[in-house]
């Protein structure tokens, strides 16, 4: 039997459909938000990361009604009136995206660090990105990318 959970999922209130054992992130593929990647299924990958209540998770581990009530941010609400978010901006002019699957985790889980770490170095940067895989790019990319966001002060 489905739930109706109501979460506000990037900037807007609404009421998502889950079964009872779905968990977050096929609720979230299922209801639009595509960007939400299914990669290892056991926490293993970060290809599925949102931030919940402005925190990264991995949205393969938590049941879909974990968020019933919480505040959810995915790749597609980064980007404003036709901008995109500054940490997207400097994702793309340092090249840090190849094949892309990895991407929009990488991303959700750079921007919780660019806000919440901005005196972080790069070994804490890469310690905050550990939980994420990458088979394309070496990391190296990724990396610059969220030290640039850091470096100009980008929010
Ligand atoms: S799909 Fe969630 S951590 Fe890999
Ligand atoms: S860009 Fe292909 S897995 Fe990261």
């Amino acid at each position: 039997m489905n739930t109706d959970l109501e979460m506000t999922v990037n900037g807007f209130k609404t009421i998502l459909k889950a079964e009872p054992y779905e968990n977050l992130r096929d609720l979230l593929r299922k209801s639009g938000y595509t960007s939400v990647k299914k990669g290892c299924d056991v926490g293993g990958c970060g290809a599925c990361t949102v931030l919940a209540n402005d925190k990264p998770v991995y949205s393969c581990c938590v049941l879909a009604a974990w968020a019933d009530g919480k505040t959810i941010v995915t790749l597609e609400g980064l980007a404003k009136d036709g901008k995109l978010d500054p940490i997207q901006r400097t994702f793309m002019e340092k090249g840090a995206a190849q094949c892309g699957f990895c991407t929009p985790g990488f991303i959700m889980v750079s921007k919780y660090v660019v806000e919440h770490k901005p005196n972080a170095t790069e070994a804490e940067v890469r310690k905050a990105l550990g939980g994420n895989l990458c088979r394309c790019t070496g990391y190296v990319k990724i990396v610059e990318a969220v030290m640039a966001a850091k470096e100009q002060g980008l929010k």
